[in-house]
């Protein structure tokens, strides 16, 4: 019986029927988050029914949460067998140059992934020699949301320049709409932040910022503090206490206009409160950044020392595949890191942005692990803390200047 049952999966080519064990997959999409993955971890199990998978999750939008209890793990030497992990600096900065990590270059010639991927893409995720995850998304930062049937009812458009986004908010603090701009918590504030920053600086000091060639306390960094300043005041007070789906709530509800989010937003509008993309919502480019693609990408990676590693290997073949890609993007909001996708599958907000993907000019976030190690983005909310309660943009931006100095900002990979 045994030796039958081998034959078939030799003949099926597959290591599925001999697959058992567990396998461990680590990331913060839980809760209204989960769907996406949900439907990705089905799939692995219709191919491989003998694993059982364990969905450790850890609640917190942008991974503020999960990457602390992560590191804990790591230095502790128990690695989950595979966990979400920004391409990047954050992947490259903290885990790669630890050495923590496996190299993935043989899988990816083995599944034809470097010419699946973009090349943009491969390089964010490799280093001296190696490729140390595998991308399952693009996503975009710089999105504003707001309901155009309430927009309407206000008799304002969606705002292209910061300028213009100030004027609307005048007006629609007069019409009695307390705080036009839906803001969270204190990572959702540095994502608003990186929208603003981009359009004040442009796309190439954008990247100067990143590769140590403009300082944060240039006077035109600095002045992205001022805008910023300025934009908060059309936000809500009670910023601190809401999760950014409870930000995107606001808009929802009609209580307040915009809200400036990653297009995670588009899957929890779509996916989770089941509106129409286009007709009940719609959306733009962040004030100011039109033709800019603020990109970053969710990636799996495969730890030394992962306890089930043939299964971990087998999630990174799924995660990598058009199957895959196609199965877990039309439900989370963004779009597939590869290039072979089928637009048919996407919603109206899908497809726009993978028109944006292709024609616009690309850069990458901050908030999200694209552009700055760890050891940056980690600090960079006591910036914003600093921020918040100075309203002084200098002393923000030396606070800033002094984390670049103290992690060498722009000297690793760049
Ligand atoms: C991740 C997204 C996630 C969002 C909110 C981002 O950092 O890349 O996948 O939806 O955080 O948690």
């Amino acid at each position: 019986m045994r030796k039958w049952l081998l034959a078939i999966g030799m003949v099926l080519g597959l290591s599925a029927l001999a697959q058992g064990g567990k396998l461990e997959i680590f990331s913060w999409w839980a809760g209204d988050e989960g769907p996406a993955l949900e439907a990705l971890i089905r799939l692995y199990k219709q191919k491989y029914p003998g694993v059982e998978v364990i969905n450790a999750t850890v609640t917190g939008g942008a991974g503020v949460n999960a990457r602390a209890v992560l590191k804990t793990r790591m230095l502790g030497g128990d690695p989950p067998d595979t966990f979400q992990v920004h391409a990047g600096m954050e992947l490259i900065g903290t885990w790669v140059v630890a050495n923590r990590m496996e190299d993935l270059s043989t899988l990816f010639r083995q599944e034809g992934w470097l010419q699946a991927f973009p090349k943009g893409l491969i390089d964010l995720i490799s280093y001296k020699g190696g490729i140390w995850s595998v991308p399952v998304n693009i996503h975009r930062s710089n999105v504003m949301w707001y309901l155009p049937a309430k927009l309407k009812e206000w008799g304002v458009n969606p705002p292209r320049t910061w300028d213009e986004f100030l004027a609307t908010c005048q007006t629609l603090k007069q019409k009695g709409l307390e705080a036009p701009l839906a803001l969270g918590e204190n990572w959702t504030q540095q994502h608003l932040w990186e929208s603003v920053a981009l359009a004040v600086l442009g796309p190439d000091d954008w990247n100067n910022l990143w590769n140590g060639k403009l300082k944060f306390t240039d006077l035109k960094a600095v002045r992205a503090w001022e805008v910023f300043g300025r934009v908060l005041d059309c936000a809500n007070k009670d910023a601190a206490g809401l999760s950014w789906q409870q930000a995107v709530d606001r808009v929802v509800q009609g209580k307040a206009a915009f809200n400036i989010m990653g297009d995670w937003a588009a899957g929890y509008m779509t996916t989770t409160l089941k509106l129409k993309p286009g007709t009940d919502f719609a959306w733009a480019p962040s004030p100011g950044t039109q033709g800019v693609f603020m990109m970053l990408s969710d990636s799996f990676g495969l730890p030394k020392g992962a306890k089930n590693r043939q299964n971990a290997i087998n999630w990174l073949r799924l995660v990598g595949s058009k199957e895959g890609q196609d199965t877990f993007n039309p439900l989370k909001g963004s779009i597939a890191a590869r290039l072979d996708s089928d637009p048919r599958k996407y919603n109206a907000y899908g497809q726009s942005a993978m028109k944006d993907w292709r024609s616009n000019r690309i850069v990458g976030s901050l908030v999200h692990g694209a552009v700055a190690p760890e050891s940056f983005m980690s600090q960079f909310g006591t910036v914003m803390e600093i921020f918040l309660q100075t309203r002084n943009p200098q002393a923000a931006a030396n606070a800033a200047q002094a984390i670049a100095d103290q992690v060498g900002l722009g000297r690793l990979g760049q």
